[in-house]
């Protein structure tokens, strides 16, 4: 997550008084996040809601620390699933969630991913919450944003089974109808959505293609 100097007032007495950060302390969850994710899950994909994450499905969380997506994720697969969670920093250990550390963009990351799914070699859900440490500078940031929703989307692509899910996080930039239509290829349905605990001021919005094609556009 990006790293918040101490000094920051504004941020700080915003987070105490943030009404998903109280839930999350309340339910448990390691992090505002998991409402996010909760609440895409909840949408009704191909006319039924809550089918994007069921039991006994296997699934990779991206930028998984500190663990709200991950805790999600594992609930709603239950013991006969499995999730694999990988991020640039550590993670405490969650039941029923295997995390790697490392960069999802290095050789080394993505070949520890790969084995960690074994011995299936398909999965039935991707998501990826990474996001680049914010420089504040606008479009550096929005382009390193996108690099990883686009490795993501490469990764799904490689990974998922026929008709499988992905929901990743994309920064609003100019590449952004690009990776859209690009997923329009890919999944049979397309959608994006600004989840209700993604704060307004943040250019973060989630894409989820359910109904993988099993033919990479890319
Ligand atoms: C918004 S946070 C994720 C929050 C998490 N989904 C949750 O529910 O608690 C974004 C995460 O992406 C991770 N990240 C960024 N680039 C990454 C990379 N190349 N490989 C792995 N993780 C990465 C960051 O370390 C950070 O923890």
């Amino acid at each position: 997550m990006a790293k918040r100097r101490p000094s920051s007032g504004r941020w700080l007495r915003e987070h105490h008084t943030d009404p998903f950060v109280l839930r999350a302390r309340r339910e448990g969850y390691r992090s505002r996040a998991a409402f996010k994710l909760l609440e895409i899950a909840s949408y009704p994909f191909g006319g039924t809601p809550g089918r994007l994450l069921g039991p006994g499905m296997t699934v990779v969380d991206l930028g998984s620390a500190p663990g709200g997506w991950s805790q999600v994720a594992a609930e709603m697969v239950g013991g006969q699933g499995r999730v694999v969670a990988m991020d640039l920093l550590a993670m405490p250990p969650l039941e029923g969630v295997i995390f790697i550390q490392g960069d999802f963009l290095g050789e080394v990351g993505l070949r520890s991913l790969g084995e960690a799914i074994q011995p299936r070699r398909t999965v039935d859900v991707v998501l990826s919450d990474m996001a680049p440490n914010m420089t504040g500078i606008a479009l550096a940031d929005q382009t390193r944003g996108e690099s990883l929703a686009e490795a993501a989307h490469e990764f799904a692509c490689q990974t998922l089974e026929l008709g499988g899910t992905l929901v990743v996080k994309l920064f609003h930039g100019p590449g952004f109808h690009e990776t859209v239509r690009r997923a329009r290829m890919d999944f049979t349905r397309v959608k994006v959505i600004k989840p209700q605990a993604s704060r307004d001021r943040s250019a973060e919005q989630y894409l989820v293609g359910v109904g993988f094609r099993g033919v990479s556009s890319s």
